[in-house]
């Protein structure tokens, strides 16, 4: 529900652990930090970054980014391959917008991110699921699909996934470009999770494929910076920039967010962001650690998932029979909640996983919240 008085998009009860809300919790949002970036900014004698910004997004910003994935992704990355986007959501709106007409056929994993469904709903998009495995999208079904269906284009979340926390492998990745250059679509790689890898480094970014001229790939800020800053990018070939920066929407309002990039172009030129990073990356490394022993400890016997390597959130399998769903109603009296699996469903499936985020609670919170959890599970008659 919506006040008047009311700055944040969740307005979660606190009394309740709320294992859905897939952002970080305010104590670690980059206050002190984005204070710095900003006082040393906004001391300079210059106003551009009050003005409409170039189509493309500020290049001074560009450049230090450039530099910043260059080095994060161990690949050259060229700064006139960089769009400035307000978050990898408005990023894919407008690619839908420019890329896509209502009717249209497109590729989404199965499970998907679920608010990516939204957005391809709103542009009236037909949504075909393609199986997943433990190491993300199956591409023998892909092919398989293929055979039947053209899609405009294929929605992947390779790193990390969300919800899953697979990681599609380099050969796959390989085989996935491949077959969108033999089959003539658009692979759109929603890598906000990328850079969030607690363990071993990731396979190379789907970005880093843009020379294929077939991946546009997706990166933001709110996951390794703030939210609230509504700050991303697109990598993609020349002829991808064109499109995007050429669109009525940047003819009207100029670059995305000209006076953000500012001040995150002092963060990352001053190697505020890499700190930040390994800051990020202790916390997330710890929590994981503590809801996986919790979970252990607690329901063990009762859900099944691969421990993640890197983003948000725990997938958890129940046993076939029980719809979670029922669970999280249930929940509701226990002062706990989560996000059911089949929102993560393009067909209605999925309905005895479960999402659980740790990004939110710190340590004794995620514990506290599979306490509940296991509670409310075991109030369920035993026949469901
Ligand atoms: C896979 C995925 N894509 C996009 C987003 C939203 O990104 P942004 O804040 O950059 O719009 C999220 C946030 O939960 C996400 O999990």
């Amino acid at each position: 529900m919506h006040t008047h008085f009311q700055t944040t998009q969740s307005h979660a009860d606190p009394d309740v652990i709320d294992f859905g809300a897939g952002h970080p919790g305010d104590a670690l949002l980059p206050l002190t930090l984005m204070q710095a970036a900003a006082a040393q900014r906004l001391a300079l004698p210059d106003a551009s970054l009050l003005q409409y910004g170039l189509e493309q997004g500020d290049g001074y910003f560009r450049h230090a980014l450039a530099a910043f994935l260059s080095r994060r992704y161990a690949a050259p990355i060229d700064m006139d391959h960089l769009f400035v986007s307000s978050g990898a959501s408005q990023a894919l709106d407008l690619i839908c917008t420019l890329y896509t007409q209502p009717g249209d056929v497109i590729f989404v994993e199965e499970p998907t991110y679920f608010l990516a469904l939204r957005i391809f709903a709103d542009h009236r998009l037909k949504v075909t699921p393609i199986a997943t495995d433990a190491q993300g999208l199956d591409i023998d079904a892909l092919e398989a699909a293929l055979a039947n269906q053209r899609p405009k284009l294929l929605y992947i979340i390779p790193t990390h996934q969300n919800p899953s926390g697979a990681t599609l492998p380099l050969e796959r990745r390989q085989r996935l470009v491949a077959l969108s250059m033999q089959h003539n679509f658009l692979i759109v790689a929603d890598e906000v999770y990328h850079l969030l890898s607690y363990a071993a480094a990731p396979p190379p970014a789907l970005a880093t494929f843009a020379d294929s001229g077939t991946v546009l790939g997706l990166g933001s800020f709110s996951k390794i910076l703030a939210p609230g800053l509504r700050l991303g990018w697109v990598q993609a070939a020349p002829q991808h920039m064109t499109r995007l920066y050429t669109s009525g929407l940047l003819d009207s309002g100029g670059g995305l967010n000209p006076f953000t990039s500012a001040l995150v172009r002092v963060v990352l030129e001053e190697g505020w962001e890499d700190a930040y990073l390994d800051k990020l990356h202790a916390t997330y490394r710890q929590r994981i650690a503590a809801l996986d022993a919790a979970l252990q400890a607690e329901l063990g016997d009762r859900v099944h998932y691969l421990t993640p390597a890197g983003g948000y959130f725990f997938w958890l399998r129940l046993p076939d029979a029980l719809d979670s769903e029922t669970l999280l109603q249930r929940a509701a009296a226990y002062k706990v909640s989560f996000r059911p699996g089949v929102r993560f469903s393009g067909c209605g499936g999925l309905r005895n996983y479960m999402r659980l985020s740790f990004a939110f609670y710190e340590d004794a919170q995620l514990r506290e919240g599979v306490r509940r959890l296991r509670t409310a599970l075991d109030s369920l008659p035993a026949s469901v």
